[in-house]
C-alpha cells in the first residue's frame, strides 16, 4: 500500500519540490498551500502523514497539527521550520506532532525522519489495537472468573445437599439396624427369657426393620441411579387401569386393616406412554402415602382421565390429614416427612421425591392440591400412547414350533412392596 503524505506549504517552489522528491521516492504526495486547504483535504480522504510548515498565513502549523490531529488521531504529524523558531517545533510536538525538519532540507535528513514517523504511526496503531484486545481479554477474564465462582457455589451447594443427605441416611440406618440388633440380642440371650409369644413379636420387629432398610437402600439407589443419569427407562404403552389394579391389589390389604376404602376408576383402554415398572412404583408410592396419612375409615378414590390433547392426569384423593401451604414448600426434599417422623406411620421421606424424579424422566409432571384437615390430591401427568392393537385371531393359531416358556422376574425391589 503506499503512503499517502500531505505536505503544507505556503511557498509554492519549495511545495513542489517536497512534492516532486518525495514522489520520487515512491510516496504518494499531495500538496496545500494554507491550513485550511488541508483540513478539506483531510476531511475528504485520509493520510498517513502530514508535513506541515511551521510559519502559515492564518492558521498556523501548530493549530493545524492539533485540528487535523482531532480529525484523525491516527495522523502522524512532521513539522517543518526554520532554524530560528525550534521552540515553536517543540510546542508542536506537545500537541501532537512526532518530529520536526529543519530547513532548508535535504533528502537524507527527511526521508528517516518520515519513516521514523510513518513508524511510530504504525506502532501506535497496533497499540490502540493491542489494548482494545487486551480489554476484552480482561472482560472475558472477569466473565470467566464470575461463571468459576457460580460453579463453584454449585459445587459447594451440592457438596453440603450431600453431605446433609449422607448424615440423613446414615442416621435412617442406624435405627432400624440398632432394633433388628438388639431384638436379635434378646433371642439369643439365655439370661433374658421369653415366652413364644413374645418371641414372634421379636421377630416380626426384626423383619419391620429389615423391611425398612430394603426399602431404603432400594429408593436411594433408584435416586443415585437417577442422580448419575444411569436409569434406564422401556417406555412402552401401558393400560393405565391394568396397573392402577395391579397397585389397588397391593396396597388394599394395608387400607383394609383401617378400614380405608378405596375406588379407582379409569377411562376403559386409557394408555400412558411409560416404563410399567416405575409406573408402577409411582402409583404405589402416592397410594400407600393415601393409605398412611389417612383417617381411621377415610376414603380414597382415584381417578384416571385423558386431559388436553394427548395428556392423561392420574389423581389420588384422600381423606387425610392434609398438608400446610409450608409443608407443600418443604415437600419433596429428601428425608423431610413434615412432622410425620415422631408419627405412627413407618417411612424414610424418600418416597415422593423419587416419584417426582420417575414421573419428570417419563416426561410427565407431578403435583399436589391439598387442604389441611380434609385432605389431598396428589397428580400426575402422562403422554397418552395408543394402545397396542391386538389381532384376536393370532391368539388361537397354531403354532407350528413349540417355544419354551419365559420365565417372568418379578419387578425388583421396592417397587413390587408397599410400605
Ligand atoms: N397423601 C398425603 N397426605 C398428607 N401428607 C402426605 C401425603 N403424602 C405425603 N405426605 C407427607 O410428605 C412426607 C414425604 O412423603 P414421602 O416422600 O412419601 O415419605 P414417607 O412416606 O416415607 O414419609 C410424608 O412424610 C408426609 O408428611
Ligand atoms: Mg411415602
Amino acid at each position: 500500500m503506499t503512503v499517502r503524505i500531505l505536505i503544507v506549504d505556503d511557498e509554492p517552489a519549495q511545495m513542489r519540490a517536497l512534492c516532486d522528491t518525495l514522489g520520487a521516492h515512491g510516496y504518494e504526495t499531495i500538496g496545500r498551500s494554507s491550513s485550511e486547504a488541508a483540513l478539506q483535504a483531510l476531511r475528504a480522504d485520509s493520510y498517513h502523514l502530514l508535513l506541515a510548515d511551521l510559519m502559515l498565513p492564518g492558521m498556523d502549523g501548530i493549530a493545524l497539527v492539533q485540528a487535523a490531529r482531532a480529525l484523525d488521531p491516527d495522523l502522524a504529524c512532521v513539522i517543518m521550520t526554520g532554524e530560528g523558531s525550534i521552540s515553536s517545533a517543540v510546542q508542536a510536538m506537545q500537541v501532537g506532532a512526532l518530529d520536526y525538519i529543519l530547513k532548508p532540507f535535504r533528502v537524507s535528513v527527511i526521508l528517516p525522519v518520515l519513516s521514523r514517523a510513518l513508524e511510530t504511526r504504525r506502532l501506535r496503531i497496533q497499540n490502540v489495537l493491542l489494548e482494545a484486545r487486551l480489554r476484552e481479554h480482561a472482560v472475558q477474564l472477569v466473565r470467566m472468573n464470575d461463571d468459576l465462582r457460580t460453579a463453584q457455589q454449585q459445587a459447594d451447594r451440592a457438596n453440603q445437599a450431600k453431605s446433609a443427605f449422607l448424615s440423613h441416611l446414615s442416621h435412617e440406618l442406624r435405627t432400624p439396624l440398632n432394633a433388628i440388633l438388639g431384638f436379635a440380642q434378646i433371642l439369643l440371650s439365655e439370661k433374658l427369657a421369653s415366652t413364644e409369644a413374645q418371641k414372634k413379636q421379636f421377630v416380626g420387629n426384626i423383619l419391620t426393620g429389615a423391611r425398612h432398610l430394603l426399602k431404603l437402600s432400594n429408593e436411594v439407589l433408584d435416586l443415585a441411579k437417577i442422580e448419575s443419569g444411569r436409569l434406564e427407562l422401556h417406555l412402552e404403552a401401558v393400560p393405565v387401569g391394568d396397573v392402577l389394579e395391579e397397585c389397588r391389589t397391593l396396597v388394599d390389604p394395608q387400607a383394609r386393616l383401617r378400614g380405608i376404602g378405596m375406588r379407582c376408576t379409569s377411562a376403559e383402554h386409557l394408555c400412558v406412554r411409560a416404563d410399567r415398572m416405575r409406573l408402577k412404583q409411582v402409583l404405589i408410592n402416592l397410594l400407600s402415602n393415601a393409605v398412611k396419612y389417612n383417617r381411621d375409615h377415610g376414603a380414597i378414590s382415584v381417578q384416571c382421565t385423558e386431559s388436553g390433547h394427548d395428556t392423561v392426569r392420574i389423581a389420588v384423593q384422600d381423606t387425610g390429614c392434609g398438608l400446610s401451604a409450608e409443608q407443600q414448600a418443604a415437600l419433596y426434599q429428601p428425608f423431610n416427612r413434615l412432622g410425620q417422623e415422631s408419627g405412627s406411620q413407618d417411612g424414610c421421606g424418600l418416597g415422593l421425591v423419587l416419584t417426582k424424579h420417575l414421573v419428570e424422566k417419563m416426561g410427565g409432571e407431578l403435583g399436589l392440591v391439598s387442604t389441611v384437615g380434609l385432605g389431598s390430591t396428589f397428580w400426575l401427568t402422562l403422554p397418552l400412547a395408543v394402545a397396542p392393537v391386538v389381532i384376536p385371531s393370532l391368539a388361537v393359531l397354531p403354532t407350528t414350533h413349540e417355544e419354551p416358556a419365559q420365565s417372568v422376574t418379578p419387578a425388583a425391589g421396592s417397587t413390587a412392596v408397599a410400605d
